[in-house]
């Protein structure tokens, strides 16, 4: 069974995701995790956003395996650098290119025709996975959702104001609700859950209910 678990940044969806995974026995898979990591190793080489095709190129050489635990690109644990604020403002490198779009959807398919998974994104109900038995679109006031990452982020040694964060994620918002290719839109039969005001519990709770 595939359940895809789409929305904008800040929603919780890897949270609620990874316990939605957790509590039906099921993978967890955290596409954005793959975006990230096709970025890093893009940086690594030198290149930069506009060497398109050499990005393309790159993605088909490198291995980049998502577990639950964490993320080796080359076998190498990249789990915590891919989550940099630098990693986090060049992954449009990767999640704007429809090359590597078409290469990391391959990716994913193959993922999901082995395992029964939970799938995190933007597109996994739309493009990815559009036959998936339970799709749900996962959101939250733009305030609220800036609040929990200033929250993550300040857990994490990094301090940004709210309204720093805020104008950040309308930037990222618009970048994913606008590009070409795998946009972040909700996929007509996906059910729409609020996360304001909701625990994490109260969420996956939610959510379990819809699953078939
Ligand atoms: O979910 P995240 O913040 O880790 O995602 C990182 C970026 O990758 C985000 O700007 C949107 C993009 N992304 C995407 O385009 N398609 C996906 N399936 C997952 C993430």
């Amino acid at each position: 069974m595939i359940i895809t678990i789409d929305g904008p940044a800040g929603a919780g969806k890897s949270t609620v995701a990874k316990a939605l995974a957790q509590r039906l026995g099921f993978r967890f898979l955290d596409t954005g995790a793959m975006y990230r990591a096709v970025a890093l190793a893009a940086m690594r080489r030198g290149l930069d956003g506009s060497q398109t095709d050499e990005i393309v190129a790159l993605t088909g050489q490198i291995e980049v395996i998502v577990e639950e635990d964490g993320v080796l690109l080359d076998g190498d644990d990249v789990t915590a650098e891919i989550r940099t604020p630098e990693v986090t403002a060049n992954t449009h490198w990767a999640a704007d290119n429809p090359g590597v779009r078409e290469q990391l959807v391959e990716w994913q398919r193959r993922i999901g025709e082995s395992e029964n998974i939970v799938s995190e994104g933007r597109d996994q109900g739309t493009v990815v996975f559009p036959d998936a038995q339970c799709k749900i679109f996962l959101t939250a006031t733009p305030e609220e959702r800036a609040r929990r990452r200033a929250r993550d982020l300040a857990a994490r040694g990094e301090t940004l104001s709210e309204a720093e964060v805020l104008a950040q994620q309308t930037q990222r918002d618009h970048r994913d609700q606008s590009r070409s290719c795998g946009p972040l839109v909700a996929a007509k039969d996906a059910v729409e859950v609020i996360t304001d005001g909701l625990s994490q519990e109260e969420v996956v709770d939610r959510i379990a209910k819809l699953v078939p």
